[in-house]
């Protein structure tokens, strides 16, 4: 392709997109969340043939438009209230747009010299955020699953050396390696420990409190039965805004035990870790300074497109160094300077890192870290308000306290029976179905306690009271709907 027609395709279609994007953007507040397509009707949609010829850029476009958007979850609508998914920033999607124009290689600073630069003071950033120290570093991963990873390998190679070179059995750990979490931790903690040769049996998962806070007592009594047994604990992990409830663990006596018995203490702070930029809210992470390692997700509570995750290091980049440094022998002339520091494939797992730094560089000088906290600060506030509406609301009943932007709860009408567990867990997921199928909102259901609950975040910058009044409003129609056909 020539540079000419190249150049013109970008105006020709930069155009057709900022025409689509206003549009979508402009009918956020009315359109439907979800399409009523099904998994196999959209198959059926999308059952092309490998393309052989050429078609133009704008029938491709056109395709998106007719078939792609219209079957889209509506994540950056107002009305979204499901899992830690946000409306974007539009100075983050636009980032995205010129990262992927300037297509920067982060894998090696000579290949993306201001974009590693840029990365690494990201880095920083999200470190001073947390409260971390001079020495701290990270890396930024594709989200929080790889984050947590990261930490537990770190945590792994700290209480098992040799593990890296000479795999588990021949480091220097005894028995078998044991990871403490809540049982409300993410199911990412479930995978990094098969992924580290730990295995799933050795995920230790701590009851909770009546809140679904981590029991500490709990936890004191599994670490001494371990080491009673001759295994080794490797890592606690503690959660700052868990995936159901949004509730904060209590770090700081997390971080005692932690340092009690020498265990690697990681927070898992992928959606609450944006609290520390709250004056408000920020004392609710007391303890997040002392953790070894924590993890935190920008495309959650920071608005910046998917994908983009970090995980950070009290101590340092020295530490992600030990446990993932490799010169390969393209990369292995001595270009003298300390530029090697900013190889960042150095520092964790990705090798080809696209310029996602970019998006949070820009959204952090585009709202400050003030314009962040009045954001938190008015979605926290939305939800004590969606909160109380649902205290006052007979036949409903809070089951989860307002830590973060969570509010989880259950519709239980006197019909169904007090101990009918069964029933009410079906009546919980009807409930969400309708809302769903009324396209006026979207929620989502967990389960707490072996006890089916709905669940509601207040995801997007864009969510007023009105859209929280039109949601509880919601749920008293389809509700009482709900008993009329019992
Ligand atoms: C507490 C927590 N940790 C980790 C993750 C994983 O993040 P990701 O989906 O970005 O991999 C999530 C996702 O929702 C989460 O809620």
């Amino acid at each position: 392709m020539m540079k000419e027609s190249l150049i013109a395709e970008h105006e020709r279609l930069g155009k057709w997109v900022v025409e689509w994007i206003i549009d979508y953007v402009r009918s956020l507040d009315e359109v439907r969340l979800c399409s009523e397509a099904t998994a196999s009707q959209l198959e059926k949609l999308f059952d092309e043939p490998l393309p052989r010829d050429r078609m133009s850029a704008e029938e491709v476009f056109e395709k998106f438009r007719l078939d792609v958007a219209p079957h889209a979850m509506n994540i950056p609508s107002p009305r979204y209230f499901g899992l830690f998914n946000p409306t974007p920033l539009a100075i983050g999607v636009w980032a995205d747009a010129l990262a992927s124009t300037i297509n920067q290689n982060g894998a090696v600073w000579r290949n993306s010299p201001s974009a590693s630069v840029i990365e690494t003071r990201v880095l920083g950033w999200l470190c001073e955020i947390i409260g971390y120290g001079e020495k701290s570093f990270g890396t930024l991963t594709s989200g929080g699953s790889e984050a947590n990873l990261i930490a537990l390998k770190c945590a792994r190679d700290r209480a098992a050396e040799g593990a890296r070179d000479n795999g588990v059995r021949s480091s220097t750990a005894r028995g078998n390696l044991i990871v403490y979490a809540s049982e409300q931790c993410h199911y990412s903690f479930d995978k990094s420990v098969d992924i580290l040769g730990l295995g799933r049996a050795n995920l230790r998962k701590i009851e909770t409190d009546d809140r679904f806070h981590i029991r500490t007592d709990a936890l004191r009594r599994e670490i001494e039965n371990d080491l009673r047994s001759g295994d080794t604990p490797v890592c606690i992990a503690g959660a700052a805004g868990a995936t159901s409830t949004g509730v904060i663990d209590s770090l700081y006596e997390l971080a005692d035990i932690s340092d009690e018995y020498n265990i690697w203490f990681h927070v898992d702070a992928a959606y609450g870790g944006a609290l520390a930029l709250s004056e408000k809210h920020r004392e609710k992470l007391r303890g997040i300074e002392r953790a070894d390692s924590v993890t935190i997700d920008p495309h959650k509570w920071m608005f910046v497109p998917f994908a983009c995750g970090a995980v950070l290091v009290r101590d340092g980049g020295r530490v992600l160094r030990d446990g993932f440094d490799i010169t390969p022998e393209y990369m292995s002339e001595d270009r003298g300077g300390h530029d090697v520091e900013f190889d960042l494939l150095r520092y964790g797992q990705l090798g080809t890192r696209r310029f996602n730094a970019l998006k949070i560089w820009m959204a952090l000088k585009f709202l400050g870290t003030r314009g962040y906290a009045e954001i938190i600060d008015r979605q926290i506030e939305l939800t004590e308000y969606l909160a109380n509406l649902l205290d006052e609301m007979k036949d409903f009943e809070r089951v989860s306290p307002v830590e973060t932007a969570v509010c989880c709860f259950r519709f239980l009408p006197e019909k169904v029976g007090e101990k009918d567990y069964e029933a009410q867990d079906r009546l919980q997921l009807a409930l969400q179905q309708r809302v769903e199928r009324s396209g006026e909102a979207w929620i989502s259901t967990t389960v707490l306690k072996d006890r089916r609950a709905l669940r509601v975040n207040i995801n997007s910058f864009l969510t007023e009271r009105r859209h929280v009044d039109d949601l509880v409003e919601l749920l008293r129609r389809e509700s009482r709907k709900l008993i009329e056909v019992r």
